[in-house]
């Protein structure tokens, strides 16, 4: 595996929305660049944070190549995936980068037992030649996540608490051992109870199988004790990124701060504390900072320019005119 384990270079996703005439875009994405290393070959947990309608489900869509970028690359362990994929690099892709839904009960049909999918994956992700290969990566799966094939195989979903079937999603994601996970909001439909559970699989996934893990959530609490580093997006750009705790600690962009304001405390959701007032639509083209209206430090120059993204020593960047001398924003060489 190379150094960079999952890199997004500039990558957006415009939607049209209405008809032909008056038709509006929005950028459910807007030029996202995020990259995720080994760090000394260590694979490494990412969550990615930010309300509704932030763009983390279409970004997170783009990486699974389940929707295609209007702009921009992705890359996968050295392999572009971007773009459109032949039915072989697909199979390399699946092996690859695999996806944990938010709703366990509609990731597995109602009518067919689990296993079902399970030895499917086995046999056409992983590529088991016979029976019994297909079962030893399926209860191998099963027993890393606590459970084991005895237990699951010949069951329907509602034989299973919305905690155990989530497991099994994982267990599901892992047979054909791959580098990258995508979890988009994985504990948010399961028992409180449960959440934990999972959590704490994604970290022994990370330490045990070196599988880096991209986890999107809307609770900062999960995301501050689960990764390494964490991603805040707002109305489709990456505001701020950094090591997990650094960010949280201590914000630098303004929307970082407003959000952990807005939560009395680490732990609580702020999707009901925070609204956003109606002006997607009008944000295509945009020019300014699009946190510019609600921004206690705003500027002038937000309102006019597109802030730069600012790399501080800490392995953060912050997209914001803040952090830099506003005056000489121009002269430096800050933008990437
Ligand atoms: N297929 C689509 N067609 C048009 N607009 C879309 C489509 N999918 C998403 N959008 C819009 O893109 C923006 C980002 O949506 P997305 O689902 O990625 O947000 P999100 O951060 O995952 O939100 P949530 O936290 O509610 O899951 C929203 O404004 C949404 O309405
Ligand atoms: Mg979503």
């Amino acid at each position: 595996m190379t150094g960079k384990s999952l890199e997004i270079r500039n990558v957006s996703k415009i939607y049209r929305i209405g008809g032909l005439i008056g038709a509006t875009k929005i950028a459910a994405v807007d030029r996202v660049n995020l990259s995720l290393s080994l760090e000394a070959g260590q694979a490494q947990v990412l969550s990615l944070v930010g309300e509704s309608g932030s763009g983390k489900t279409t970004l997170a869509r783009m990486i699974l190549h389940l929707v295609q970028p209007t702009h921009g690359e992705i890359i996968i362990d050295g392999m572009n995936t971007g773009g459109r994929l032949s039915r072989s690099q697909l199979r390399i892709f699946r092996r690859r980068a695999q996806p944990i839904f938010q709703n366990p009960f509609e990731s597995f049909s109602s009518r067919k037992t689990v296993d079902s999918y399970l030895f499917e994956t086995a046999r056409n992700i992983l590529g088991a030649k016979s029976k019994a290969d297909a079962y030893k990566a399926v209860d191998e799966a099963l027993v890393n996540v606590g459970l084991s094939a005895e237990r699951v195989i010949g069951r329907y979903p509602n034989q299973f608490s919305g905690g155990e079937l989530q497991r099994i999603s994982v267990a599901r994601a892992m047979i054909p051992h791959p580098e990258l996970l995508v979890a988009d909001e994985p504990v948010s439909m399961i028992d409180a109870s449960m959440r934990m559970n999972v959590v704490n699989l994604f970290k022994k996934l990370r330490d045990e199988f070196n599988v880096t893990i991209l986890y999107i959530t809307h609770d900062l609490s999960t995301a501050y004790y689960v990764s390494d580093r964490i991603a805040i997006m707002y109305r489709g750009n990456i505001v701020e990124s950094g090591p997990s705790a650094a960010v949280l600690k201590k914000p630098v962009h303004p929307y970082t701060e407003l959000l952990l304001d807005s939560v009395a405390k680490i732990g609580e959701k702020w999707g009901e504390v925070v609204r956003l007032p109606d002006m997607e639509t009008k944000e295509y083209g945009y020019v300014g900072c699009k946190f510019a209206e609600r921004c206690p430090y705003v500027r002038d120059i937000c309102r006019k320019v597109k802030p730069p993204m600012v790399a501080a020593e800490d392995g953060r960047e912050v997209l914001c005119f803040k952090p830099v001398d506003y005056e000489d924003v121009e002269q430096k060489q800050v933008t990437k």
